[in-house]
């Protein structure tokens, strides 16, 4: 891409929602601060107040927010709630780094086409958690012979499921630890979500 193409591409403002450590969150970051990614992260939202990557937020001086789900409060009405608190950052787009929580139409509805899911399996594979443990699993049973990773738009409630815009094949070897599978697929999770990102944007 040409220089004065690429200066007229506006930078995306995200919106990332967590539940844990955020280490994708900090391959945008990253990402953005090195110039790879013409994007600003605006907010980061967790629905754990323990989870790291709020620190990763700070850090990076981006605002963090808490938002848990009270037991009594109705599913919909959360995503409700925190659908207003992500529309007020006016995100182009949210991107689901490692939140999970299935989101309802309360919250997708303000977002047509705007949120990005990051998932440790294949397409069709493995949806919600523990996706990774399950893979191994299912490749010491025989069951399957690699797994991977994917990047999908979310339209609806299903879980992990949507237009795929990128996947990756990660290999699992005889020899494999959980330990040992799981920072791969995070390696490659890091470079393919910003990947898949950059893409969206172009
Ligand atoms: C990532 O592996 C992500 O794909 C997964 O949570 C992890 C978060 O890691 N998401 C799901 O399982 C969604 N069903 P991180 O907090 O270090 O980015």
């Amino acid at each position: 891409m040409n220089q004065n193409r690429k200066s007229k591409i506006k930078n995306q403002k995200l919106a990332i929602l967590i539940s844990g450590n955020g280490s994708n969150l900090q391959a945008i970051l990253d990402a953005c601060a090195a110039g790879e990614l013409p994007a600003q992260v605006i907010a980061v939202v967790s629905n754990k107040a323990d989870a790291y990557g709020l620190e990763r937020a700070r850090r990076a001086n981006v605002p963090s927010i808490v938002k848990s789900k009270p037991k009594e409060q109705d599913r919909r009405a959360y995503d409700a709630e925190l659908a207003e608190l992500v529309a007020a950052y006016q995100p182009d787009w949210v991107v689901l780094a490692g939140w999970m929580r299935v989101l309802s139409s309360a919250f997708l509805d303000r977002f047509p086409n705007r949120v990005v899911n990051l998932h440790p399996a294949l397409p069709d594979t493995f949806p919600g958690t523990h996706a990774i443990q399950r893979a191994f699993d299912a490749y010491q049973r025989g069951a399957i012979k690699h797994t991977g990773v994917m990047a999908h738009l979310v339209p609806d409630e299903g879980v992990d499921a949507g237009p795929v815009l990128a996947q990756e094949i990660v290999p699992i070897q005889p020899d494999d630890t959980l330990d040992a599978l799981e920072a791969r697929i995070h390696a490659v999770e890091h470079r393919l979500l910003v990947h898949t990102l950059k893409n969206l944007f172009d």
